[in-house]
């Protein structure tokens, strides 16, 4: 067998490719990036799973979940891993750009690598904000009304998109129908598109090893394989432990079925969205779209952007102050806002109000009736009136 296939593929090539050695002194830091792929791996299995007990419909979708994770053999440990290797993704992810950062590792030639590595970030939010829906539960239901309307705030384009979402004049079927085909189909191909992108590239350039490293020491570290390889499969190993205990013993909330005349609803976002939702609090009426659009989307800008605008060559930190200054400055930033919103204090009136039949009607998702101005999007889902006069004749002649 070994023979085999020694004959048709170029294994001594690639073997003395995955021997060649690392720069000196790589700590574990640089396992980051292996332990963020195997979750996004880990996320696509247990994803696997579950989409084959779960409905995207608003009549089924809460209790195909109520199903996985109280009737569903190993069901709960399943959702378990999937919501909390969501959060730990985001958090890797967060640690990875982190040690990229402040080792200087995006500046040149790795700038590609680092813009690839800011799309799949986004790629990794996408996951949250469209995941958040699937469960179908009041939370749910009302992050994404409230997530949708600031995507709306932004100019020229933002109602499209708002629109596009959403596939009606309401949060409904058509946008569970939406969500979870982003989570499932176009998210999942987007991303391994860019991993495999992002592993080319890093493959490509090499490590760019420790700011304090030589140019002799750039090869002098130990073997990628089987050595670096050994230390992120431990690490990997760490990682699932500590999710499976997580998956086991703390539970994954799922709060009642979504109801959409429950206005008094006090809406969060999951909490890696917290900063931005407790950001928008600060800036109210015409100052809005500053919380809503401006602030985030500088903010990407400048961080996609940030090989292109930093071309010094220095890497040691202590020797970059703008670089730790703006760091220390968005990391604290960051943690604080989403520690504000965590402890802010829920609105109390989260008792259901008795629907009136007018919201009812508007807003129900099952009867999702689009206004007329939205009737094109929703009706790409509805029969035609030959249709409905087919269905209606095949059911006189059957009774
Ligand atoms: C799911 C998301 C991601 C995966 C699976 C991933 C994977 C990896 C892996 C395996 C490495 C090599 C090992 C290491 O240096 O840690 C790496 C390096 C790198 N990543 Fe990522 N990454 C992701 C997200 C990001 C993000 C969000 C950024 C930047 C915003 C980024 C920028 C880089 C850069 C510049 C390198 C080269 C580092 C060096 O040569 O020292 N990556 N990534």
């Amino acid at each position: 067998m070994k023979q085999f296939l020694h004959d048709r593929l170029p294994l001594d090539g690639m073997m003395a490719h995955l021997r060649k050695p690392l720069p000196k002194h790589i700590n574990l830091l640089f396992s980051l990036g292996s332990l963020a792929l195997f979750l996004l791996l880990l996320q696509a299995a247990t994803g696997a799973f579950l989409a084959m007990s779960y409905s995207p419909s608003p009549d089924h979708a809460h209790n195909a979940v109520t199903y996985i994770s109280e009737e569903m053999p190993f069901g709960s440990f399943v959702r378990g891993l999937h919501h909390w290797g969501a959060s730990a993704l985001v958090i890797i992810v967060f640690l990875h750009i982190l040690r990229v950062v402040l080792y200087g590792s995006y500046k040149a030639p790795r700038e590609l690598t680092w813009v690839v590595g800011v799309l799949l970030f986004l790629v990794t939010l996408g996951f949250g904000f469209t995941g958040y829906l699937l469960p179908w539960d009041e939370k749910a239901y009302w992050a994404t009304v409230v997530g949708v309307e600031i995507a709306g705030t932004a100019p020229v384009l933002g109602e499209v998109v708002a629109k596009v979402l959403r596939g009606g004049a309401e949060v409904g079927a058509v946008t569970l129908s939406r969500f979870y085909a982003l989570h499932t189909i176009w998210l999942p191909w987007l991303a391994f598109g860019l991993v495999g992108a992002h592993l080319f590239l890093v493959r490509y350039y090499g490590s760019s090893g420790l700011p304090k490293n030589t140019p002799e020491e750039m090869n002098t570290g130990k073997p990628f394989f089987p050595d670096q390889v050994f230390e992120d499969v431990v690490g990997m190993f760490i990682l699932f432990v500590v999710l499976a205990c997580a998956a086991l013993f703390a539970e994954v909330p799922l709060e009642k079925v979504a109801d959409p005349t429950n206005a008094n609803y006090d809406p969060r976002p999951e909490w890696y969205f917290l900063f931005l939702f407790q950001l928008l609090k600060y800036f109210q009426g015409p100052f809005e779209i500053i919380g809503t659009f401006i602030i985030p989307t500088v903010g990407m800008l400048l961080l996609l952007f940030l090989p292109f605008l930093d071309r010094s060559e220095r890497k040691v930190l202590w020797k970059r102050p703008i670089a730790l200054t703006v760091t220390t400055v968005c990391v604290v930033a960051i943690v604080g806002l989403t520690i504000l919103g965590a402890t802010a204090p829920k609105l109390d009136s989260q008792e259901e109000v008795p629907p009136t039949e007018e919201v009812q009607q508007v807003t129900s998702p099952d009867t999702q009736t689009p206004d007329s101005e939205d009737e094109e999007d929703v009706f790409e889902f509805n029969l035609t009136e030959e249709e409905i006069d087919a269905a209606k004749e095949v059911g006189e002649e059957a009774q």
